[in-house]
This record gives structure tokens, C-alpha cells and sequence, in this order.
């Protein structure tokens, strides 16, 4: 396979027939493996089905449109003709979990017309691959019609059984909840609404976000989700648990009314379904980048895939403070009174030289520095946060010039920070400034992060106004030889192909919530649910590497992982930037922090050796330009062995490895810094069985000879 692969590296090609036209026609993907069967009901209604092996897996479900001003779209058309195409190439990522992408579907056109005034047209592209399938609409010019205003998308998925599902509520401003697993008829978002640590939620109905993966009884995986999202609301799944279906529900506007704007002609995002028999499939395969356009920026090597530590998790303990006098309270969100306000700044010329320091003497790339600029006085609990933030300004007791050639001195790049704090349009004044200082200083990464509601009121972070402010920002990034790490983003769509600055996102609850939480942090179940749902959509910025488990500042909370399974999320959770999120001194004379210190953090390929949704994983990726193999495993609150066949190593190459795994007692909860490290030569012929604690992992790197 991977030889074919590369005898097509870098070419491509494409190729339409046209096939007569009738009410219905089918395509299937390459291998056969998927099929897509469209055809129109006697009402004239488009409808589609999927087919797996042979076997339904969406059926018949119905297409349509709601419109202002317009009639709705969604039957008494006729099938106006047919085109079929393949395509067949092999591109590369600038970085990844591989180098080469396969891209190879095959395509149905479906061209479709209203029999009766007002006569309107419009298009439907399937591609059928074999790890899934995507299908978009596209609409062309209308007489008289400039531009258009969806009320709605009704695109239904019907499923087949109640298969068991694992969602988090299809929530318009964040994707910070704990997954769920029920089946479908129990699916219940509302349940979930107003969650006391979100700064911002909104679920207005029985809807979950995607990607949503579903199990069904025999094994089989299905993930849905969507691809290139541009200009364009983003898309939750209205459940219907009586019937089994699934609904697309678009993210609204209050301050609008609508769904989406668009002028005439457009298409909208692909809506895609992953198909897999085995559940680490879901993860090894590349639809939605392949469903995402080519790199439209040209040459991204400012950017190096890097490890970095940061003035970060010192706040998420509340051991010091992003503002420069401490006036809020980071458990409760609340303003302090001026008597309790102390000077706890965490972002100083001093602590930061300190940071830059450890990350010289330890081989990490970059320092992130939260809090360093004005505007953090007035955030969290405030209303009017609009010209608030200030991306230039330092606060007095942070020296950015020193703070720069010290860094430059010390071979280290400083990643810079954006909290707009929800006010996108006060970003936005200062995109060119902000990333203008950037270019100044030789910074190439920003991490940039939108807690609250939005202002303007009525705006979600997931709607189209949204959607547009984010590609703005990346757009504009890109001019400055930027790199996006954004918080409370939209979701990834497979972008990443197109704008390789996206490098990563959080989009999901992520370390910083074991810092305080009030519901106990996150399960040991999480990690192995969100391998197999968030990170189906793109690079995830987790913040692994808590090494002091207990959290000393807070009493009331605590990491729910061992320590070896902290060391496997390096492996387990792909981001081309990784953070070793510690405080410094957590680190110091901890042997177990040299596998931090040699994992790689770009891939040439990746493996899933084995794993099930919400109960375990083991990932191993080879690491782009040294030939070294990282292996990470991690489980959740069960105990369980594994076992490790490393046939995917080089023949004949002899590997020197360390083993990071539990003590023989370790438990998540009362023991979880027990770690037992061991050394071996390993080769393709060895195997090595592992036993996991509660809430555990392992990590192995394994150093060509
Ligand atoms: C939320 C982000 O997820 C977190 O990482 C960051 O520290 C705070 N916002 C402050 O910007
Ligand atoms: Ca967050």
C-alpha cells in the first residue's frame, strides 16, 4: 500500500463520465467498501443512503432548505443529470501524525431542479472513500437572487439501531463538556445546560455536537462530523430519540435571525460520516483533511513542531495571577474586595527568565507567557470587555524587549498570548498591530483564547460570524508568519490542509479543568472517549505532563491519572505543539521526565495498535527525521493488560528502549506518581505485555541503534 501510495506522490488526477440520467445513481469508493445510493422519493424529495460491506448504515434519509424569502428547497425536483469522477493523489503535511496523506474517493454529481416555479437549481457532490464518505451542496446562480438566508439545513441521518453513542450536547458557545455514553434513544443535551465552571454555554435543545461517535451492538464505528467549515454556521445534530435520527441543526444568531448569509453562488461544508470495523481506524484515517482543500499559504517552515512550558498552570492553581494586582478569583470567577487583592503576578521579567531557563537546559522549544499584557483587571465577570484587552501593552513588570533577547540568547522561542476575552471585534482592530509586534519580536506562534459570552450579544462562538472572525484571524496570522493555537475555537474541519498555521486548538475540557473544576476534574474515561470523538477533528492542545498529582493549592481537586499516563498522552493526543505544563520545580529530580524531555512531537506515521472507545488506547508514531518510535497507552478507570507486538518496527534495526509504566500498586486515585522504569533492547520480533493501573498508561521510547 505504502509503495503504491508513493508511486503516485505528487501526481493526481481526476476524471468525470457523465452517466444517463434517472431517479436515482450510486457510487462507491474505491476499495468498494462504502457505497452511496441517492435517489429522489415521488415527491420529489432528495434522499440518500450509505452502504458498508453491503450493509446499510445510514438509510434513507431526506435533504432540504429553509429559507428566508424563498420558498423552501427540499422537494418537487427532478434529477436533472449525473457526473461521476475519481481522484487519486498523495500530499504531504508540513507536520502531522504522518508525512503522506492518500487522497483517493471516488465522486457522484448529482444536478437537481425544481419542476415547477420558481424553478431553482442546485448540486450535490458525494465522495465515497473507503474510510467514510462526505457530501455537500452547492448552489449555483439565481435569477434574481443575490444572496441567501438559511433558516435552516435539514439534512437527516437515519441510523439503523440504537447504537451506543459517545456526545457531548450540541452547545453553541463551547466544547468543554465531559462526554456522555448512552444509547441514542437516551441522548438528553438539555440535561447538561448551564454547567457552573463554563464562562459561557448555550444549549438550546436535544442536539450534540460533532464529531458524535456511535458503537453499534456487532462492533461498527461511525463518526459524523463535517469538513472545511468556511463561511458558514457550524453544525450540531438534533437527536430524535423515538425515531433514531439525527437532524443537522446550524448554530443561530440572535442578533440576526438566521442561520447563515451567503451570496449566491456558494456550497456549503461537507457533511461527513467515518465508517470504521475497528475503532482505531477512526483514527488513523484522514477524511476530513482530504474533504479540505490544498495549502493556500504557501511555505510554512517558520513554524517547527515544538514542546513547550509556560507561565500557565501556575495561575490554573492560583499560585500566581494573570493580572499584575490580583483581583479575581479564579475558583469562583468573582471580583475580589480591594483588601484581598494581593500582587501574585505571575508573567515577570524574573519568572519568565526562570521559564526560559528550564526550557534552555531541557531541549523545549518555546515559553508561552500568560498574563503579560494590560486588560486582565477586567475580565472574567465583566460585561463590557469591548477595547479592554490590549495585545501591545505590556504590564510594567514585564520587560517584553529584555524578555526577548534573553530568549533569542537562550535558543528558545516565546510563544505569545491572546485572551480577547469573548470581544473578537476589539481584536480584530488589532490583528495588525498585535501580530505586527509579533513579526518584531520573531514570535511565530500565538495562543490565542475567547472566554465568555460574545460581544456582540446574540453572537455564539460557533456561529457564521464566528466562524468568519476565526478565519480572520488565521488568514491574517498567515500574513505575519503566524501560527494559531486557538482556545475556545470553533471546531477543526480538516483546515489544517488548507491553512497549516492552524496548528492546534483546545475545542474540547482540557487539563486546566483538574486544576478546578467543581464536578472532580476530569474522569479517567475522558481521554479514551475524546481519542475517538474531539481528536477525530483535528491537533488538540491538552497540556499534559502534570507530574505533582495531588495539586497541593487545591484541596478539593486532583489529576484522575497515574503519572505514566500523563507521559503517554505526548503519544496517545497528537498536537504539533505539546506543553509540558508544570510548574518548573515538579520536574526537578524526577527521572520520569525524560521521556518528556525524547518524545517527539511531529510524525512521520502513526499506528493505533488497539483500542475501544472510552476504554483504552495504545498509539505508536514514528518520528520524522530520526527514526525513533514512541509508544503510548493509556485506559480508563479499569485496570487491564496489554499487550505490545512491535512487528511495525524496522527489520533488523535494534532499538534501545525505556519503559514507563505503573508501579505494580499504582492507582489514579491514591497512588498515582507510583512509576516503575525500565530498560530493553527491543526489535520487530519483540513483545512486551503491559498491565495498566486504574486510570494508568505507559509510555516507551525506543532510540534506533
Ligand atoms: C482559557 C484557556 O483554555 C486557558 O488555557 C487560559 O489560561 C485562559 N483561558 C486564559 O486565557
Ligand atoms: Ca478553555
Amino acid at each position: 500500500m505504502k509503495q503504491f501510495a508513493l508511486l503516485l506522490s505528487g501526481l493526481s488526477f481526476l476524471f468525470f463520465a457523465c452517466t444517463p440520467t434517472g431517479q436515482r445513481a450510486s457510487i462507491a469508493s474505491p476499495g468498494g467498501i462504502n457505497e452511496i445510493d441517492f435517489f429522489l422519493s415521488p415527491e420529489g424529495t432528495p434522499m440518500y443512503r450509505v452502504l458498508h460491506n453491503g450493509q446499510v448504515v445510514v438509510d434513507t434519509s431526506s435533504l432540504g432548505f429553509e429559507f428566508r424569502d424563498q420558498p423552501q428547497l427540499g422537494s418537487g425536483l427532478e434529477l436533472m443529470e449525473t457526473k461521476t469522477a475519481t481522484l487519486d493523489e498523495t500530499w504531504e503535511m508540513p507536520w502531522g501524525e504522518q508525512r503522506e496523506v492518500r487522497n483517493h474517493y471516488n465522486e457522484l454529481q448529482v444536478s437537481l431542479k425544481e419542476k415547477a416555479a420558481p424553478g431553482r437549481s442546485i448540486t450535490l457532490r458525494f465522495k465515497a472513500y473507503d474510510d467514510g464518505i462526505g457530501f455537500r451542496y452547492e448552489f449555483p446562480k439565481w435569477d434574481g437572487v443575490d444572496s441567501l438566508v438559511i433558516m435552516d439545513e435539514h439534512t437527516r441521518f437515519q441510523l439503523t439501531e440504537d447504537h451506543t453513542a459517545f456526545w457531548i450536547p450540541g452547545d453553541w458557545d463551547i466544547y468543554e463538556h465531559l462526554y456522555n455514553t448512552t444509547r441514542v434513544s437516551e441522548i438528553d443535551a438539555l440535561s447538561k445546560r448551564d454547567h457552573e465552571d463554563l464562562a459561557a454555554t448555550y444549549i438550546p435543545e436535544n442536539a450534540v455536537n460533532t464529531p458524535v461517535t456511535l458503537r453499534s451492538d456487532s462492533g461498527l464505528h461511525l463518526a459524523f462530523h463535517e469538513a472545511d467549515l468556511t463561511d458558514y454556521a457550524g453544525m450540531t445534530l438534533k437527536v430524535d430519540p423515538e425515531n433514531l435520527s439525527f437532524t443537522s441543526e446550524l448554530v443561530g444568531s440572535d442578533r440576526t435571525g438566521y442561520k447563515v448569509k451567503r451570496a449566491l453562488p456558494f456550497h456549503t461544508p461537507w457533511r461527513t460520516i467515518q465508517i470504521a470495523d475497528r475503532a482505531g481506524d477512526l483514527i488513523e484515517s484522514r477524511l476530513t483533511e482530504n474533504l479540505n482543500e490544498p495549502n493556500k499559504i504557501g511555505d510554512v517552515s517558520w513554524f517547527t513542531p515544538m514542546k513547550y512550558v509556560g507561565i500557565w498552570w501556575e495561575m490554573h492553581l492560583g499560585v500566581s495571577t494573570w493580572d499584575m494586582e490580583a483581583t479575581q478569583d479564579m475558583n469562583t470567577f468573582a471580583t475580589l474586595g480591594k483588601e484581598q487583592t494581593s500582587s501574585k503576578h505571575g508573567a515577570t521579567t524574573e519568572n519568565t527568565k526562570r521559564y526560559i531557563d528550564f526550557a534552555a537546559a531541557n531541549g523545549f522549544g518555546g515559553v508561552l507567557v500568560e498574563g503579560w499584557n494590560t486588560g486582565w483587571d477586567h475580565w472574567i465577570g465583566f460585561e463590557d470587555r469591548e477595547g479592554v484587552f490590549d495585545f501591545i501593552t505590556p504590564y510594567a513588570d514585564y520587560d517584553l524587549e529584555e524578555i526577548t533577547r534573553y530568549a533569542r540568547e537562550k535558543g528558545v522561542e516565546m510563544i505569545m498570548h491572546h485572551e480577547t476575552s469573548a470581544a473578537p471585534r476589539t481584536y480584530e482592530q488589532q490583528l495588525d498591530t498585535a501580530y505586527g509586534l509579533m513579526r518584531h519580536y520573531g514570535m511565530h506562534s500565538v495562543k490565542s483564547g475567547y472566554v465568555g459570552k460574545i460581544i456582540p450579544k446574540g453572537e455564539y462562538h460557533h456561529g457564521q460570524w464566528m466562524v468568519n472572525h476565526y478565519r480572520k484571524a488565521l488568514e491574517k496570522a498567515a500574513e505575519y508568519q503566524v501560527a494559531v493555537n486557538a482556545h475556545e475555537p470553533i471546531k477543526a474541519t480538516g483546515l489544517r490542509r488548507t491553512f497549516p498555521n492552524e496548528i492546534a486548538r483546545e475545542g474540547l475540557r482540557g487539563q486546566e479543568f483538574n486544576a478546578w473544576a467543581t464536578d472532580g476534574g476530569n474522569p479517567p474515561e475522558h481521554l479514551p472517549i475524546v481519542a475517538f470523538t474531539r481528536m477525530l477533528s483535528g491537533p488538540i492542545d491538552f497540556t499534559p505532563g502534570v507530574f505533582e498529582m495531588s495539586l497541593p493549592s487545591k484541596p478539593d481537586n486532583q489529576i484522575n491519572t497515574t503519572l505514566a499516563q500523563q507521559l503517554a498522552l505526548y503519544v496517545v493526543i497528537y498536537g504539533p505543539i505539546q506543553m509540558a505544563c508544570d510548574l518548573p520545580e515538579n520536574y526537578q529530580g524526577q527521572p520520569a521526565f525524560q521521556f518528556i524531555r525524547d518524545v517527539g512531537v511531529d510524525w512521520e506515521q502513526s499506528k493505533v495498535l488497539h483500542g475501544e472507545v472510552g476504554d483504552f488506547l495504545s498509539i505508536a508514531r514514528e518520528e520524522r527525521g530520526t527514526g525513533n518510535w514512541f509508544v503510548g497507552g493509556i485506559t480508563d478507570e479499569n485496570a487491564r493488560e496489554v499487550t505490545v507486538d512491535f512487528s511495525f518496527l524496522e527489520v533488523g534495526v535494534s532499538y534501545s528502549a525505556r519503559i514507563y509504566k505503573d508501579a505494580e500498586d499504582a492507582h489514579y486515585r491514591d497512588n498515582p506518581t507510583d512509576i516503575s522504569i525500565e530498560s530493553a533492547q527491543i526489535d520487530n520480533t519483540s513483545s512486551l505485555t503491559l498491565a495498566l493501573a486504574p486510570g494508568g498508561g505507559y509510555a516507551i521510547s525506543l532510540i534506533r541503534e
